[in-house]
């Protein structure tokens, strides 16, 4: 095909974005290039076919431009114009005009002008898609989309999001440049290091018998950096994780992932805020924040008052503790909670009181999903009186007691579940997000950023019968906290659950937005003895240590600065700064919820050479007739 540049290069909104086969884009026709020969390369989002006219809008990237096809200017374009298709990719050449008033569209950036072709050429045809490109709007099963997923990111909304991503990525690189952090790639092909979650696992040709992990994250590396004297790393980096999937959660997924030594637990959450701040500002400028500094709550406090150590703080609904207002109530189903060491917790939904019996219904059997034997409510009346079918137990004036250490008011309904602190907790903790659901709470485009730390150290492995870190193993105790571990029990390797240690905080900071755990890191241990006794505390033998973690341990005897960190889930991020509730809307080429790749196939049968060379074979369950 013929191809030439027009005479003068024409400098566009877009950039430098001229081509061989395109002298604008389809977003950048504006009345301003009337007159002028110009090339336009695209797909065809429309074509309407009047007899002897015919409009092609031509789409990209950057926008449509309409191109008018006339059969009396130009009869062979018209004749290959009248066989395209909507999605065939097609270059227009002809003369750039302004449109005849009325005609006009002022809903496109381009809807002054017009491209009058001389010349139409077909670049490449197409089938007819399984599903609409050209219109944002429409509803398409997931499913078909993944499986298209190049034509489902064709769709302006994935490029939106993606671009929307982008950006992000690009904000980030730059605010860490500009605070002296040096981006540094880790291997692919590591040993395992634990994130509490199955590795995945890639099996040595060259050395039979043995695998390498993919990253959970590259936290060991990392802190390697640190022994290096890099003193403030980040990464873009891809983790991969063997766990169940939800809706922010994929197999695959990218962390910003960051380290910095010579800090302490504020400066690393110092950096991270004001960071995460500038960040928000770039990607999202109309987003506005909650609260600034980004409000810090402890462990302890967020789950006393939130139910959660993920708080969506856009809206109240707090819990509150009401086991001194119903001790002693002779209500059958508290005195027994708290006589066996529990807690009875409440909330009062706002201006719920007029709920109907199968709403009150459908959030009983919704705090049942989460765990709680009941649910029991309490309806405040206009004139402060209460109507609860625990109402006769309760007596009138502990029910109006009860109501107002919840915290409610007339037209309120309150909640209350009594169960060991954690049930009763984690199941007002969904109430309250559930209820926020239904009174429409939280605004959708405030940026409600918080902190959660002094979380646990360890917490008690049922099934193991021993300790285990709660997030890290490698994140530091707090300094008050200290003696905790020094006077934990005699023998390291044989903790039992009365053990001192059960109380030690960890210096561990999680970074929340608007409900999800948007990111996590802590301080380090940088000592080898400190690491070796938290290590044993967790039950792990000197064998299994050296094993596991020998290269870490090893490097921590060569001069090893205080350090600590965090990682953000990017994909996380991306979602909640454009309104996504499911990361997969933000990544070019997600997993479904079993971990397919249905556009590629994957995962898909090994071909028994490949296995052989490995020295693996697969003994799969027989299948059930
Ligand atoms: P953590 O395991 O808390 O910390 O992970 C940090 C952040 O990564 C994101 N994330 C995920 N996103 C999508 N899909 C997943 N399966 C997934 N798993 C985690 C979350 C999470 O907050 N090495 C430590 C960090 C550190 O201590 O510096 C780590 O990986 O947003
Ligand atoms: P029961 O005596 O078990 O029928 O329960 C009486 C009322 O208390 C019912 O409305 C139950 O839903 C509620 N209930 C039972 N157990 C709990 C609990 N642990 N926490 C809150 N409410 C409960």
């Amino acid at each position: 095909m013929r191809q030439h540049t027009s005479a003068a290069a024409i400098r566009t909104a877009s950039g430098p974005v001229q081509t061989s086969f395109r002298d604008l884009t389809c977003g950048d026709a504006r009345p301003e290039y009337a007159g002028r020969p110009v090339k336009l390369s695209g797909w065809v989002n429309r074509r309407r076919d009047l007899g002897n006219l015919i409009f092609l809008d031509v789409r990209d990237r950057y926008g449509v431009t309409q191109v008018v096809v006339d059969v009396s200017e130009s009869p062979d374009a018209h004749t290959v114009a009248s066989t395209v298709r909507n999605e065939f990719v097609v270059q227009a050449q002809g003369t750039l005009t302004t449109r005849l008033p009325g005609t006009e569209n002022a809903s496109l950036p381009t809807g002054q002008v017009e491209l009058r072709a001389a010349r139409i050429d077909v670049l490449s045809t197409a089938r007819n898609p399984p599903f609409p490109i050209n219109d944002p709007d429409a509803e398409i099963a997931e499913e078909l989309r993944l499986r298209h997923r190049y034509l489902d990111i064709r769709r302006e909304p994935m490029q939106r999001r993606l671009f929307a991503r982008s950006r992000l990525v690009q904000a980030i690189r730059d605010v860490h440049h500009a605070h002296g952090f040096v981006e540094i790639e880790t291997p692919m092909l590591i040993k395992s290091t634990p994130e509490g979650a199955r590795d995945f696992i890639v099996p040595s040709r060259l050395q039979p018998g043995n695998v390498y992990a993919l990253p959970q994250s590259p936290q060991q590396l990392k802190q390697l950096l640190m022994v290096s004297g890099i003193d403030r790393y980040f990464q873009i980096a891809r983790c991969m994780r063997d766990e169940d999937l939800r809706g922010d959660r994929q197999p695959e997924f990218t962390q910003l992932d960051l380290e910095m030594s010579f800090v302490s637990e504020g400066d690393v959450m110092a950096f991270v805020e004001q960071m995460a701040i500038e960040v928000s500002r770039r990607v999202a400028p109309a987003r506005l924040f909650q609260e600034m500094p980004f409000p810090r709550f402890t462990y302890r406090d967020a789950l006393d008052r939130y139910g959660t150590d993920k708080p969506d703080i856009r809206y109240g609904l707090e819990l509150r503790d009401l086991g001194g207002v119903v001790e002693g109530s002779g209500f059958r189903v508290f005195d027994e909670t708290l006589a066996g060491g529990g807690r009875v917790f409440g909330l009062a939904a706002l201006g719920m009181g007029g709920a109907s019996r199968s709403e009150i219904d459908e959030l009983t059997a919704f705090a049942k999903r989460f765990g709680a034997k009941g649910l029991v409510w309490l309806a405040v009346e206009q004139d402060g009186s209460v109507r609860s079918p625990v109402g006769k137990f309760l007596g009138e004036d502990r029910a109006r007691r009860l109501v107002a250490a919840a915290g409610g008011s007339p037209g309120d309904l309150v909640l209350v579940v009594a169960d060991r602190d954690v049930v009763a907790q984690e199941v007002l903790g969904r109430l309250r997000v559930e209820v926020a659901a239904r009174l429409g709470l939280g605004d959708a485009t405030v940026l409600a950023y918080c902190w959660v730390h002094r979380f646990p150290m360890y917490q008690w492995d049922e099934a193991a019968g021993r300790w285990d870190a709660t997030h890290n193993p490698f994140s530091g105790v707090v300094p008050e906290d200290e003696e905790l571990l020094v006077t934990a029990s005699g023998d390291p390797t044989r903790p039992d659950r009365s053990d001192p240690a059960g109380r030690a905080r960890a210096m561990q900071y999680d970074l929340v937005l608007n409900g999800w755990e948007l990111g996590g890191g802590s301080v380090r241990i940088h000592q080898r003895d400190l690491l070796e006794r938290s290590f044993a505390l967790m039950g792990h033998s000197l064998e299994g240590m050296r094993d596991k973690f020998g290269g870490l341990l090893d490097a921590f005897e060569y001069g090893a600065p205080p350090h600590g960190g965090i990682a953000l889930g990017i994909d996380r991020w991306a979602a909640l700064l454009t309104f996504q509730t499911n990361i997969r809307e933000v990544m070019a080429f997600p997993k479904t919820q079993s971990g397919a790749d249905l556009m590629l196939g994957a995962p898909s049968p090994v071909d028994p050479r490949q296995l052989a060379e490995l020295g693996l074979r697969f003994e799969l369950p027989k299948r059930e007739r």
